[in-house]
């Protein structure tokens, strides 16, 4: 808490630098009036000036909370706004990748190279029997031929899924199962920290489980011949080579005519159940979304060269390294490995390399590099940044103060960016070349949405702490939970029964005095975890899946670089004796059975777990033990009397 209270005292505020307005393309504050004295109509212009379509919709939003539809009657295909439409122009020279792989291989594709690349790929998909609809799942390392894949389902209205690379192969059988995909695009592995990812063979292991799926197209990425046998056995009839594939794939591949209101993906995140939620987004909405907000907040130029360091795997890597960016013709870098690997100024490199004038990366990432210390930053030339940006968490204002003066050399903004999987594309964020900054404040929504602070009874809030809310909808919303609507009703519009229309963001937020947004975190079970989203009980899940646990209770605890880490209460089974070695097992057993960003911290083991008389666990209780403030030798929980009498301190001070 004393966290937080200090960093809304923070009062220092960043004009934008002389240099830096002189040559943005947002100065003035006329699109948010304009937004706001007709939000419909301001998104329809976006819509007109950033998107072709094939034709135009008749009713720009059709709101029946919390069902909602933008662009109706409209049609358009996202491959073709994010390469067809700079193929014709002098762009089709200009480099869309450049790549790198953590092993130091390079790649750069252009325009052209990738529109050709996408078109093979979408005839390889249709060949296969991917029809319009159909699913594909993706499950890649951080390769172009992940942008490929995604955009080839575009072309011919096929529906993507990808699932983060680093994800347990029960994670991706859950995912692909869920979605009925039709195919799955994996490759024989991906480099991380100098080890191989077993990509096809995990994913080997989904597929004994996930009879929906008929083929599996798998990238090479390993140097041929250490490949084949090791780690990418290939079956007969169901496993093909993706440069088999494309050998002598046609080039041609027309565009699908899509609705607006078509589904373009579906990405799973973590919820407050065991479950993940398969987030869908639509074609028409979302492409504006991403498109718009990539030019306003990035303040995007031709001869930028964008940097987003997020996975495909995230909703970031969707909307700024793929989407957002292709559509408004840009340069963007991508990387496959590690910021530490093989030395800690690794990103740094790449920067001075890649001429990298705008850098966009996680709060957690900017704590690592403050940790490891200035001189890996020092031994670059990043003269040619100009934009900061940072997503995923709340930085803290020492942080944010760093990344400023160290990697921005104090001239350039930073844009602290808050969205999520369901929004689809940013909605609170400076726009650079206007706003004003406060360290560790994401400022104020963009234009064209309408957030508001509320408290427990949706009252609305003009100042102070509360939940925050989107009152009007907005183009790249979520439209739905996928095979689940009634989930999508419950979790993000059923907070207060009668106001179907206010959209529930599951964080908490507070509001300064300046009218300053500065988010909190989440407010329900969910955890954030260096950036990534976990749910409690889908760990929870986990854990009582091993035969030594009877209970498990998963709490978010504070950690330096990731923000929050995961600690595991857990009681055992009769009989079964706690140990060190248990204590590593369980948390390797999480990482196998989910992925390694939901292995544990700390498994605390406890005669018993706290809960109230209505049998909810308290989890405040928890937290307070997991950060050290209600207990200091944890040991100390496997003697039953000392849990109870925690709980009634506890529950003496919540009455
Ligand atoms: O709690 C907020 C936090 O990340 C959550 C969304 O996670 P996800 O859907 O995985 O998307 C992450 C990337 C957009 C939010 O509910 N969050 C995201 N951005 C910020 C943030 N918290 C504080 N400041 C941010 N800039």
């Amino acid at each position: 808490m004393s966290e937080i209270a200090a960093l809304l005292d923070e009062t220092r505020t960043f004009a934008p630098g002389e240099a830096f307005v002189r040559e943005a393309q947002v100065t003035t504050r006329a699109a948010w009036e304009a937004a706001a004295a007709d939000p419909e109509a301001w998104w329809a212009e976006q819509a007109r000036s950033r998107v072709e379509w094939h034709t135009p919709w008749t009713q720009v939003l059709d709101w029946q909370p919390p069902r909602v539809r933008w662009f109706l009657g409209g049609t358009l295909n996202v491959a073709e706004n994010c390469l067809d439409r700079h193929v014709r122009t002098w762009r089709r020279n200009k480099a869309a990748f450049v790549w790198e792989g953590e092993n130091g291989d390079r790649r750069t594709l252009t325009y052209w190279d990738l529109y050709v690349e996408v078109c093979k790929f979408a005839n390889v998909l249709k060949q296969l029997g991917v029809r319009r609809g159909d699913r594909v799942g993706i499950y890649l390392p951080l390769v172009p031929e992940a942008a490929v894949a995604m955009l080839a389902c575009a072309r011919i209205g096929a529906i993507h899924s990808v699932v983060f690379g680093g994800f347990s192969p029960e994670s991706l059988r859950d995912r692909l199962d869920d979605a009925q995909a039709k195919v799955l695009v994996t490759a024989d592995g991906g480099y991380r920290r100098g080890q191989v990812v077993p990509l096809k063979r995990n994913a080997d292991r989904a597929l004994e489980a996930a009879p929906s799926v008929q083929h599996c197209v798998v990238v090479r990425r390993l140097p041929a011949g250490a490949a084949d046998e090791s780690f990418a056995e290939m079956r007969d009839g169901r496993d093909h080579w993706y440069h088999r594939l494309m050998q002598h794939a046609d080039p041609h591949c027309d565009a699908a005519v899509m609705d607006a209101e078509d589904e373009l993906f579906i990405l799973y995140t973590s919820g407050t159940t065991g479950k993940p939620k398969g987030i869908v987004h639509s074609t028409g909405g979302y492409l504006v979304g991403a498109t718009t907000t990539m030019q306003l907040v990035f303040d995007l130029r031709d001869d930028d060269v964008f940097w987003c360091t997020a996975d495909v795997g995230w909703i970031t890597g969707h909307s700024y390294l793929v989407y957002g960016p292709l559509a408004n013709g840009a340069t963007c870098v991508m990387y496959e490995g590690a910021p530490d690997w093989p030395e800690r100024d690794r990103f740094w490199q790449l920067c001075e390399r890649h001429g990298v004038t705008i850098f966009y990366t996680a709060p957690t990432a900017i704590r690592a590099f403050m940790k490891w210390g200035d001189h890996h930053v020092g031994k670059h030339d990043l003269s040619r940044l100009r934009l900061l940006g940072s997503v995923g968490e709340p930085i803290n204002p020492e942080a944010w103060m760093w990344y400023r003066r160290v990697v921005g050399g104090d001239r350039c903004p930073i844009v602290d960016t808050w969205w999520q999987t369901e929004t689809g594309a940013i909605v609170i964020s400076p726009v650079p070349g206007v706003t004003h900054t406060k360290p560790g404040s994401a400022t104020h929504p963009l234009p064209g949405y309408a957030v508001q602070l509320v408290d427990a009874q949706a009252n609305a809030l003009a100042k102070g702490g509360g939940l925050l809310t989107i009152t009007r909808p907005w183009p790249s919303m979520l439209r739905t939970i996928w095979g689940d609507h009634a989930r999508y009703e419950q979790t993000y519009f059923s907070k207060w029964p009668g106001r179907p229309d206010l959209y529930f963001a599951g964080d908490g937020a507070k509001l300064d005095d300046d009218g300053y947004w500065w988010i909190l975190g989440r407010v329900d079970d969910v955890l954030n975890v260096a950036g990534h989203r976990i749910g409690t009980m889908e760990v929870e899940s986990a854990l009582v899946e091993h035969p030594a646990v009877a209970e498990a209770a998963v709490v978010g605890k504070h950690h330096e670089l990731k923000g929050q880490a995961i600690a595991a209460f857990v009681t055992l089974r009769e009989g079964v004796p706690a140990s060190g070695e248990l204590r590593d097992e369980l948390r390797e057993f999480v990482a196998a059975k989910i992925g390694a960003i939901a292995r544990p911290d700390d498994v605390l083991f406890s005669a018993d777990l706290p809960k109230t008389r209505s049998g909810k666990i308290m989890r405040r209780l928890l937290r307070d033990i997991a950060d050290g403030r209600a207990l200091g030798d944890t040991t100390t929980l496997a003697d039953p009397s000392v849990v109870a009498s925690l709980k009634e301190q506890y529950e003496s001070q919540e009455s």
